[in-house]
């Protein structure tokens, strides 16, 4: 399996970049990132040109890093500024610097050649909203990010996996339906669900008691952001006849899917909501109760990702209607891969 390259990436959250010299692999690319004094985010390669020891392990000095082992210096834009022992810096002295946008509460880097066209990353804009309170995590996975692809695609899963927790016999039983824009690269796959069972993730968020009306809306942004519009309401209160969903909650649940290396990805998940919003009780059950799903699919894929190595090659597996969606992913990740 190869990445598919020239693409923004999630690499952190705004809020985990700060004076500190984070270390993180990104499609097996290592990164260091931190914040100038300015306040700008900064990711540069995370070998030191002269004896490949990681900028992440070494020390600041202002907006620069002086590399641990024998001080080579550089500044944000990669450039070595200083070597130890001798006045003149080499010419080819320099840390590759990732092209970098803060934007939606999350740290994007550009993993491909040349540079990237900042106005093409995908906007998630409740992530970073008054309007909106969010919980968030990450959570490493170690499986390739496929996998986590496949299920965030196909929520049918939600009965069996998450039961007790977001999954209710109806959410399997429903039919879906699936889009998908081939010139803009992305799936959509919605589930209507009409006047069904609560469950505990949302009852206990909004206090709705008795049986709801839910939406499920998925917009996947081929490779990295996943988005689910979810809606809740009290059976009968929603869609109005034109589709009006504005006496409904609002739960916009995110994921930005990052591979790490081929077999292991970074999770990163959020849940925003339009309700409660200064509620600490609500943030506290949204947050400890998705970490919790996350955690079931995290365990779950893990094991896929041990029964995959151990198969041997050109296993062929079955799909039904509810992988529609995760196909059509399949097809635009095989599409940007080749690129
Ligand atoms: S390894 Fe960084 S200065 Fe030698
Ligand atoms: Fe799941």
């Amino acid at each position: 399996m190869v990445f598919a390259r020239n693409q923004w990436y999630v690499a952190a959250y705004g809020r985990e970049v700060g004076d500190g010299l984070l270390a993180r692999t990104i499609c097996g690319e290592p990164l260091v990132l931190y914040r100038t004094r300015a306040g700008e985010a900064v990711a540069l390669a995370d070998r030191c040109v002269h004896r490949r020891f990681p900028l992440s392990e070494s020390n600041r000095d202002g907006d620069r890093i002086v590399c641990g082992y024998h001080g080579f210096t550089y500044a944000p834009d990669g450039v070595c500024v200083a070597v130890p022992g001798q006045a003149r810096v080499p010419r080819t002295a320099r840390v590759r610097a990732y092209q970098v946008v803060e934007q939606d509460s999350f740290i994007w880097v550009w993993i491909g050649d040349g540079e990237g066209d900042a106005s093409a990353i995908p906007r998630a804009a409740w992530f970073d909203s008054p309007e909106y309170t969010t919980v968030r995590g990450m959570e490493p996975l170690a499986a390739r990010y496929e996998l986590l692809v496949d299920n965030l695609l196909d929520l049918s899963h939600e009965t069996y996996l998450h039961a007790g927790h977001i999954g209710t016999p109806e959410v399997a039983q429903t039919p879906i339906n699936t889009e998908v824009d081939e010139e803009a690269g992305i799936v959509y796959v919605s589930r209507r669900m009409k006047d069904v069972e609560c469950p505990p993730f949302y009852s206990r968020s909004t206090g709705i008691e008795g049986r709801i009306d839910r939406w499920q809306d998925i917009e996947y942004h081929p490779p990295c952001l996943y988005l689910l519009h979810s809606r809740i309401a009290p059976t009968g209160v929603e869609p109005g006849p034109d589709g009006d969903d504005s006496r409904a909650f609002h739960v916009e649940v995110g994921y930005a899917i990052t591979p790490e290396t081929e077999t292991s990805t970074h999770d990163f998940w959020l849940v925003a909501r339009d309700f409660a919003l200064e509620d600490e009780k609500v943030s506290q059950f949204l947050a400890g109760s998705n970490r919790t799903v996350v955690l079931q699919d995290v365990e779950a894929l893990n094991v896929l990702e041990k029964v995959i190595a151990s198969e041997p090659e050109g296993y062929q597996e079955l799909s039904i209607n509810i992988d529609t969606g995760g196909l059509a992913a399949r097809r635009l990740l095989a599409r940007q891969t080749a690129r």
